[in-house]
């Protein structure tokens, strides 16, 4: 625990970046099983997003998990810890006046509840990236369910880990039946419906 810290007031408010960026800071908060299509819908959605102006930045479990989180393995702690970290950044993204859009499978209820805890209420949108294991296992474009199979990979998420569906999600994206292109377009309807774009 950090002992004798005094917290420093910005100079900049969130309010006055949000201003200067003509639109709202928020994150997306993309949640599904490996290869459900969380990175691809949610790397889709920051173009689209960044071609109409918009400042957006992409957090990606893969990517970040070369970096700032390369010490994290994925027991449940693990895992726990990884979401507490990127929930953090995140934060200082929506205090930056960013639409951040984080793609983790982020498979525990009550870690993503932390996320949704640290931000204001209308700061935290969960997109439940859905399909089921049998389909993400047929795409399985890493190989890793083949893997998972084989007891070459324990603690995998939908094999031999859990994924506590989301209860009360803002948005489901059916991305089993449903192409990359239509779930990007009824996330964009909805957050056009919201009023946060
Ligand atoms: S999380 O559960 O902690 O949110 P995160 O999204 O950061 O996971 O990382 C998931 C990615 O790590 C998967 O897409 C996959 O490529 C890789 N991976 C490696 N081992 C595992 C595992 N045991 N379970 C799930 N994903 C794994």
């Amino acid at each position: 625990m950090s002992t004798n810290i005094l917290w420093h007031e910005a100079s900049i408010l969130k309010q006055e970046r949000r201003e200067q960026n003509s639109h709202s800071s928020f994150i997306l908060w993309f949640t599904g099983l490996s290869a459900s299509g969380k990175s691809s819908i949610a790397n889709a959605f920051a173009r689209k997003l960044f071609e109409d102006n918009k400042q957006v930045f992409v957090l990606d479990g893969d990517n970040i998990r070369h970096g700032l989180n390369n010490d994290l393995g994925f027991d449940e702690v693990s895992r726990k810890e990884n979401i507490r970290r990127i929930g953090e950044v995140s934060k200082l993204f929506v205090e930056s006046g960013q639409i951040v859009l984080t793609a983790f499978i982020s498979p525990y209820r009550e870690d993503r509840q932390v996320v949704r805890a640290l931000v204001e209420d209308d700061e935290f949108i969960e997109v439940y990236v859905k399909a089921s294991v049998d389909a993400c296992e047929k795409r399985d474009p890493k190989g890793l369910y083949k893997k998972a199979r084989n007891n070459e990979i324990p603690n995998f998420t939908g094999i031999s880990a859990p994924y506590e569906e989301p209860l009360h999600p803002e948005i489901v994206l059916d991305s089993e039946h449903n192409s990359i292109e239509q779930c990007v377009q009824q996330l964009h309807a909805f957050l056009i419906e919201k009023g946060l774009i």
